[in-house]
């Protein structure tokens, strides 16, 4: 069942990483390095050093309300005697949290260069708001900078060792960029190209070591764009899993079943979805066993439809690029794995995904069609374009049969209608335990990928009911989430279990300080944050 996987070239190593072999290859036969590789890939170099070490390249200095420096900062401009008065007072900088003042060229200031960072009161700091600061700095580096120090230091006092990985951490999730094809890079393009950053804080070695956890974190992330940002002819069902196979190398055990797998094992909902498509329907199921042997994993389940035309039913064609993001939910099942596994979370996790193309085609399944899903609920089509809930019907049933969860979550970019209802800041949730969905609220109030508790009853149950099946696969015109929910409800037995409808976050994301991409790997914290609260500590 299993198959092997081979090495990956270009996704396995997560942005941010570098390869250095090259240069020896360059410098052998003389041919230009572009030239080989394309594009050199972006780069950000994030070392730590400690506070009182000479800045190199841009200086970054943190002012809070009345202007108030740190010691260390007002070291550093201590020659350049009313320098950052008269300049804040030319520009109106009052040094109050999000507002930049930027210095070019200060005499006397042993830097080429100052950009003060507004705080607030550095004592009112939450930790998102650690993490948003190194975005803004992040994002206000002029392209022409390639080497800056941030002096980590307040008028309160220096920050600690977490809140200097934060800061280091909000720069390492702003400076993503998706420009693989992209073979000219025009002015304006957001994004650098390569770039050192150093931190000067109190205590370096505890904040590498703070650090090496949010890195991986940070990677997670960025795999969850690199799959949600790649167009729906390169990221295939087959592709997609075997990009997720680069976990192996994290630890992680990954199984990839295909048709004749998931036939034997009676999966007839999630395979109808595929049945119309070139591409092989695929299911991956990863495992990170970091916790106590034997103990119950948790589950972290993705709607991965890496192309959704609606099907038979077709979806008009404007906006239907958009479509390729329809694997947004697997996509951060495959970066929470990545981050569990990369900061050696304590905790058994499987991560389980269903990638499937929802095409028109002569084979593919139609409105009418009655469907056997693996639980042996039989399913009315009414609208071929509600496939999501089809894949997520059989991975929940098979999850809850193989695994027996503490609990189960699942993501999918399921309804249009979660949109209509929530927009794009807050993710749907819906759940059948109190304590998990509040799990989630509070893991989601702390990353900032924030979710609302939507409702579920039996009532509800009603718009579902099919004349001819057990259930059809979509209500009316009204609740479209909701009923969306109440289906899936009915293939997770007993088991604690939460549905986040991640339409409206996990593709198309919103920009904001630590996100400028498309696909902006929405969930991977949260669900990084929910297993760090509720099962490690
Ligand atoms: N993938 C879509 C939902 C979606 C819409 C995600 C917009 C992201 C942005 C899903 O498969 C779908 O088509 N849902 C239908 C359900 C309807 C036919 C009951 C919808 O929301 O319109
Ligand atoms: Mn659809
Ligand atoms: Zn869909």
């Amino acid at each position: 069942m299993r198959k092997v996987a081979e090495p990956i070239p270009a996704m396995a190593s997560p942005p941010g990483h570098n390869v250095t072999i090259v240069c020896v290859l360059q410098a052998l036969c003389l041919i230009p390095l572009s030239f080989i590789l394309g594009p050199m890939p972006d780069s950000l170099k994030i070392t730590f050093a400690p506070l009182g070490s000479a800045p190199s390249g841009l200086a970054v200095i943190l002012a809070a309300s009345d202007l108030a420096l740190s010691k260390t900062a007002a070291a550093l401009l201590a020659s350049a005697k009313d320098l950052l008065a008269r300049a804040a007072a030319a520009d109106g900088f009052k040094g109050k949290s999000g507002s930049f003042l930027d210095i070019v060229a200060p005499e006397k200031v042993a830097a080429s260069r100052l950009l003060v960072a507004g705080t607030g009161k550095p004592a009112d700091w939450k930790e998102l708001d650690v993490i948003r600061l190194g975005g803004a700095i992040c994002g206000r580096l002029p392209d022409a900078v390639t080497e800056a120090t941030i002096l980590a230091d307040t008028v309160a006092g220096p920050l600690s060792a977490d809140q200097a990985a934060d800061l280091a951490l909000g720069l390492r999730l702003r400076f993503y960029a998706f420009d693989r094809y992209k073979t000219k890079k025009k002015d304006g393009d957001e994004g650098p190209k390569k770039r050192s950053v150093t931190i000067l804080v109190a205590d370096e070695k505890a904040a590498r070591k703070a650090f090496k956890s949010r890195e991986g974190i940070a990677d997670g992330v960025d795999v969850a764009r690199d799959l949600v940002n790649e167009p729906p002819n390169v990221l295939s069902p087959p592709e997609f899993a075997r990009r997720a196979s680069a976990l192996e190398r994290l630890g992680v055990d990954v199984e990839i079943l295909g048709e004749k797998e998931m036939k034997k094992l009676g999966m007839g909902a999630l395979l109808a979805v595929g049945q119309g498509s070139r591409k092989e329907s695929q299911m991956v199921v990863m495992r990170w066993d970091g916790g106590k042997d034997g103990a119950a994993p948790v589950c972290l389940i993705g709607k991965g439809v890496c192309f959704d035309t609606g099907g038979i039913s077709l979806k008009p064609g404007e906006g239907m690029q958009d479509m390729k993001g329809d694997m947004g939910g697997a996509a951060a099942v495959v970066g929470a794995m990545h981050a569990l596994a990369a900061r050696k979370a304590k905790v058994n996790a499987v991560g389980i995904i269903g990638l499937v193309e929802n095409m028109p085609d002569g084979n593919a399944y139609r409105p009418g069609d009655i469907l056997t899903s693996m639980s042996g609920q039989t399913i009315e089509i009414i609208n071929t374009d509600a496939e999501g809930r089809l894949v997520l019907a059989d991975l929940l049933w098979y999850a809850k049969g193989r695994f027996e969860p503490k609990f189960m979550i699942n993501l999918a970019t399921l309804t249009g209608a979660i949109m209509v209802a929530l927009g794009s800041e807050h993710a749907g949730l819906f759940s059948n335990d109190d304590e998990l969905a509040q799990n989630l609220t509070a893991s989601g109030l702390a990353t900032g990928e924030r979710v609302w508790r939507m409702p579920l009853s039996p009532e509800y149950d009603k718009l579902i009911d099919s004349q001819f099946a057990d259930m059809k696969n979509t209500g009316g015109r009204y609740g479209g989430s909701i009923t969306a929910a109440q289906f899936l409800q009915r293939f997770v037995g007993d088991t604690p279990w939460a549905h986040l409808d991640v339409a409206g976050t996990a593709m198309n994301s919103v920009k904001n300080d630590l996100n400028r991409s498309w696909g902006g790997g929405w969930g991977v914290r949260l669900l990084d944050r929910l297993v760090a609260d509720a099962c490690e500590s």
